[in-house]
């Protein structure tokens, strides 16, 4: 057989694989039966096996097994806004009011449609090909999540050509996990001694955002894709038009949407799956109403937030009843102790519930909880249970007062009550409780965003003394990792990697992450735009911090005490020293830049927007990268460019990592 007949094989293979997949996963219409599906992919998969060549990654074989794409950064179309919310029929009038009035003697036509409660996700299709999936991120950036979305069955790796055919579509939809299948996780969790899943939400994001694609695999994820947000060659005047180009390309869509004639229509659909919102089988937590018409949805235009011509109408929360065993307390990251009610486990929207969170002890005398009481507990969407009030009336007189421990229940220190008594802290900077907050805080994904280091391997760090302060992570040896419990040598060569990769984080993150009390995200960018480096900061007085227009004096105090304690500077110097970003000027991105191309064997691929080709391989040879023409096993790096072809493909076959080129550029 000649190569070009093997290939055409390969194709025909695929095109019938898929086509079947369609009608299995997404019309749930079979036409062949399980045994006969199988012997199809076999077939495919041994002549991909003989073939290598001709393996692509939009092969229905390649579901598992692509290049791990989390990490990188994706621009999505246009912004992927989110939606205003509104809780009663009054608030979803006043929605429809103000769409009236700007779209004044129009007939208006809603499309009312349930809201999934899962993960919110974007997928990219080139040529018919899916190119890549990411999550929401910050509306603009997304994480890109391609090899994981690739192994959801119902995502089509191939769309179902359409005439005309655009060559671009962008569409978006919710990634979830069946509520049964959930429970089923969840229950092999708790087995494992795992934490289970709080939500579907959760269990859907988790699963998604997982390192290794093979797990995600493994999670039984679905999707109900909601919105075309970008097409070529088509022209859209209604969303229910969209609607069935997205069916006809072979997405699968939620089967109860429905048009209504005006916003009573939206308000009926409303209170039916309010009463009825148990029935699906799988998670949602309210109704999306949107103007059908493109010409009006393009007329009312968006906040930078949320469009004008969508709202949500979310369910009222769950409430339930249940019993206060026992209050604990939480020791957290600045050292303030906050009680923690611990409950008679209830199914309560979709999930159990063990614990509530109380706010501080000034709450819980005004609520005046006792161990032992009957409380109505609320949960609303992703938000932690809380106790919404006592029931007084079922006390039997066993009910015990709970007040905070005078000692640090975690290093026994005694605890310090301000002035108003609401916050009690305990002031011991070495207490291990802090300690792994601290860290959890450091690797948390707005900070340094290192994955694989959660609670449980922080738990086991501090408590064998691996790691007693943040300063420590990054001298941690893969040795370390692999002997604590249920660390394998590929996760703990993944966490080391991690670490070490975190290094790259800019300057505002390092000190996001070290948890200086009041200095959150936006605080930790203002205070490196104006001081541009740590070290500046840390030599700063109060009143050279308070001098930048928005920190106040509390803020600018905390900053100072942090520098000025001994333990501090010792571990930053040792954070200083290991090589994290410690200022925004180019001399210390230069450094970075070094260590990260020497040695490194990169291959350029497509157009570069900001430089030449021949101009970036200048820029990484000086900085002691060697370059190379074709990708190899070697291949350290692959600098993909727009349009990036064939060595795109073979990168990501092998596993090369790749970088786009804005990543390029901030490596720089
Ligand atoms: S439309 C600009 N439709 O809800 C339009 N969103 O709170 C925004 N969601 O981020 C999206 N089901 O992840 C839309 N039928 C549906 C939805 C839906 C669930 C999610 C989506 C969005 C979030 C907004």
């Amino acid at each position: 057989m000649t190569a070009q007949s093997i290939q055409n094989q390969i194709e025909a293979l695929r095109t019938q694989i898929l086509y079947h997949e369609r009608k299995y996963y997404i019309e749930s219409q079979p036409e062949i039966s399980d045994g006969e599906f199988d012997r199809l992919i076999r077939e495919l998969v041994h002549l991909e096996t003989a073939h290598p060549e001709f393996i692509t990654l939009d092969s229905p074989t390649r579901r598992v097994g692509g290049e791990a794409t989390l990490g990188r950064r994706a621009q999505h179309r246009g912004p992927m806004l989110s939606l205003d919310n509104t809780y009663n029929f009054e608030e979803l009038g006043d929605f429809d009011r103000r769409v009236q009035k700007a779209l004044p003697d129009q007939p208006i036509e809603y499309v009312a449609e349930l809201k999934i409660d899962g993960l919110g996700v974007s997928l990219l299709y080139e040529d018919g090909r899916l190119v890549r999936g990411a999550t929401r991120g910050d509306g603009e950036y997304g994480e890109d999540v391609t090899a994981n979305l690739r192994t959801i069955r119902t995502i089509p790796l191939r769309l179902t050509p359409v005439q005309p055919m655009p060559t671009v579509v962008e569409v978006r939809g919710e990634v979830f996990i069946p509520r049964d299948q959930l429970d089923e996780i969840n229950r092999q969790r708790v087995e494992k001694d795992e934490p289970p899943f709080a939500n579907a939400r959760n269990a859907a994001a988790g699963s998604v955002r997982l390192l290794d694609a093979s797990v995600t695999a493994s999670r039984p994820l679905d999707i109900f894709v909601y919105t075309l947000s970008y097409v070529e060659s088509i022209e859209i005047t209604q969303h229910t038009q969209a609607l069935t180009l997205l069916a006809e390309l072979g997405f699968k869509l939620n089967p109860e949407t429905q048009l209504c004639s005006s916003i009573e229509g939206v308000a009926e659909y409303c209170q039916r799956w309010t009463s009825q919102r148990e029935s699906t089988h799988y998670e949602i937590d309210g109704i999306v109403a949107k103007v059908n018409n493109i010409q009006q949805q393009q007329e009312l235009g968006a906040t930078a937030k949320s469009p004008r011509w969508a709202v949500s109408y979310k369910f009222p929360a769950h409430q339930a009843t249940t019993q206060i065993r026992e209050i604990g307390v939480q020791v957290g990251r600045t050292g303030v102790l906050t009680p923690l009610a611990v409950l008679d486990p209830i199914q309560l929207a979709g999930a159990t519930i063990t614990h509530a969170t109380l706010h501080n002890e000034q709450d819980l005398i005004r609520k005046d909880i006792r161990i032992g009481d009957s409380v109505v507990v609320e949960r609303s969407g992703d938000v932690i249970p809380k106790i919404v009030s006592v029931l007084a009336e079922k006390r039997n007189g066993t009910e015990k007062i709970f007040r905070l421990p005078d000692e640090c229940p975690a290093c026994q220190t005694s605890v310090q009550r301000s002035a108003d008594e609401a916050a009690v802290r305990c002031v011991n900077s070495a207490c291990p409780a802090q300690l792994k907050r601290r860290i959890g805080h450091f690797a948390s994904r707005n900070a340094m965003n290192i994955d694989g280091l959660g609670p449980a391997v922080i738990e086991q760090l501090v408590e064998s003394g691996k790691i007693r302060d943040i300063g420590n992570l990054y001298t941690l040896e893969k040795a370390d990792l692999s002997e604590l419990d249920r660390m394998g040598d590929k996760s703990a060569a993944n966490l080391i990697k991690e670490i070490e990769g975190s290094k790259a984080a800019p300057v505002e993150k390092v000190l996001f992450g070290l948890g200086i009390l009041h200095v959150g995200e936006n605080m930790a960018e203002l205070l490196m735009d104006s001081f541009q480096s740590i070290d500046n900061l840390a030599s700063a007085s109060a009143a050279d911090v308070e001098s930048i227009h928005g920190i106040g004096p509390r803020v600018a105090e905390s900053i100072v005490d942090f520098f000025r304690e001994p333990s501090n500077q010792d571990f930053l110097s040792r954070l200083r020293t290991a090589g994290l970003q410690w200022s925004m000027n180019t001399n210390e991105a230069q450094d970075t830049a070094q260590t990260f191309f020497a040695g490194k064997t990169v291959v350029l691929t497509g157009a570069l927007s900001q430089m030449t080709r021949s101009e970036a391989s200048e820029r990484i040879k000086s900085l002691g990268g060697k370059i190379t023409s074709s990708v190899s096993q070697k291949t350290d790096f692959l600098i993909a460019g727009d349009s990036p072809g064939s060595k795109f493909d073979r990168a990501n076959q092998l596993g090369v990592s790749i970088l786009t080129e804005e990543e390029f550029l901030e490596r720089l």
